[in-house]
């Protein structure tokens, strides 16, 4: 294992967003690991969908990327107007811009795609604008594309003369070639989970050989396979989770049934006494143990499926190398006792010295632990139908640091809320 503890800069380190769904305009800086916390329906996974917007345009296509949404007209931000309530409009257009830092070498870029509305109705939508530009050390590159008048795109920089169907996006395109496949490889290979229980519990035909996790939780007993082959100590180290989450649990286990994977866990059925838990930490109760009984998937809990799902999500082999540089989780702490549920975060937190992790939680629990830094934190709240995501105020932060543990308290009583931005918006903290 080569990778190193200490702290590179985050893959996705600023997103901007404007009329892409409830995100009237949003510009957010993050971190290697970030929690957005928020009220249901106030924005987060609509902000982690702008992100997966541009992987998905970018891996299929910007019609293919709509599509998936249900179509322009409800990605396009819907807007009331005030005093009219009869009417509501619809953005024309959203932009999504990343700026992102690519390893090993500190290479940074950014990128822009601006999609709206056909006016002519011709195309389901055009691409208005998109640029790129690219440092890398020895090399800078750039490229920017217009829609002209005539609904042909402007090309500048990128491949010379080359002409674009109004529809279409130009990384994927120049990022066949060095220096953009850099770029491309890596926004193509970012992930966002939202695990369901019954995926998690799939059988996995190890005929077609998978090395990721997939975005539901598919494949999980070929992950964990390659995880106990190639990185031992990383697999050690999800059990020692697992044994936090459940304590009867002593570890999960690829099972293989003829070509088909799926997963098993140990558990201890004697009495957890102390000797138990040496024996445990020393590694030292294995199966044909008495005490130890193995399950199957169909037999595990719903939290323990979903742990494993969580944990191989941050552990699995390609976020561990940072092949995956951003992973993000939707509500990790589902299923699992709020006595416990501390315990992720600080999973979260030593996968996020690997590879980039962004969280949505509605729970307090998962930041009542000391390990959980305010500035971790991007509060969502909804004001008026308009997304707001923003860190804590300065005051804020500075009193959580010197008290820890009001912060899982102010969570659960909806005191958390974003700093007032700097030219003075409405409804902020304090
Ligand atoms: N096109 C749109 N224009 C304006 N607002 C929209 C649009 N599409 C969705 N929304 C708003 O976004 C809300 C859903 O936001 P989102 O799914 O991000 O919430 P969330 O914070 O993830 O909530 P939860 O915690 O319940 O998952 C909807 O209730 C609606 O108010
Ligand atoms: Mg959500």
């Amino acid at each position: 294992m080569t990778s190193t503890h200490e702290q590179a800069p985050p893959f996705v380190s600023r997103v901007r967003v404007q009329g892409f769904r409830s995100l009237a305009e949003c510009d957010v800086r993050l971190g290697p690991l970030t929690v957005l916390a928020g009220f249901n329906a106030s924005g987060k996974s609509n902000f982690l969908d702008a992100i997966m917007f541009v992987r998905d345009a970018l891996a299929y296509s910007p019609g293919q990327a709509i599509a998936k949404r249900g179509g322009l007209e409800s990605v396009l931000r819907r807007m009331e107007s005030p005093g009219e309530s009869d009417r509501s409009d619809i953005a024309d257009s959203f932009l999504i811009a990343v700026e992102l830092s690519l390893r090993p070498d500190g290479g940074r870029a950014t990128y822009e795609v601006c999609i709206g509305r056909d006016p002519q109705e011709e195309f389901t939508h055009l691409v208005l604008r998109e640029s790129c530009s690219l440092h890398l050390p020895g090399e800078d590159v750039s490229f920017s594309t217009d829609l002209t008048s005539e609904r042909q795109r402007n090309v500048d920089g990128g491949i010379p003369g080359a002409r674009l169907n109004p529809e279409e996006l130009l990384l994927p395109i120049v990022g066949r070639l060095a220096p953009y496949d850099r770029l491309l490889r890596a926004l193509l290979a970012m992930r966002f989970y939202d695990l369901e229980t019954d995926v998690l519990r799939q059988l996995d035909d190890t005929r077609v050989r998978r090395t990721q996790l997939g975005e539901r939780g598919e494949h999980l007993g070929q992950v964990m396979g390659l995880l106990a082959g190639q990185h031992p100590e990383f697999k050690e180290s999800l059990d020692g989770y697992m044994r936090w989450l459940i304590p009867s649990l002593l570890g999960v286990d690829q099972r293989l049934q003829g070509d088909y994977a799926t997963i098993q866990a140990r558990f201890w059925t004697g009495d957890p006494v102390l000797p138990f838990w040496n024996a445990v930490n020393a590694d030292a109760v294995h199966p044909g143990d008495p005490h130890v009984q193995v399950f199957q998937s169909e037999q595990l809990s719903e939290g323990t499926v979903r742990g494993m799902g969580v944990l191989t999500a941050l552990f699995q082999p390609e976020a561990l190398t940072a092949t995956i540089p951003l992973v993000t989780i939707e509500e990790p702490e589902i299923a699992i006792h709020p006595a416990r549920v501390a315990c992720l975060f600080d999973a979260l937190h030593e996968a996020s010295h690997r590879t980039q992790v962004i969280v949505t939680t509605q729970s307090s629990d998962l930041l009542d632990t000391e390990g959980v830094h305010p500035s971790v934190l991007r509060m969502v709240e909804m004001v008026d139908g308009v997304t707001r995501i923003g860190e804590l105020s300065e005051h804020t932060k500075r009193n959580l640091i010197k008290n820890p543990s009001h912060l899982a308290e102010m969570h659960r009583q909806g005191h958390l809320r974003p700093a007032a931005p700097a030219n003075g918006g409405q409804g902020a903290e304090r």
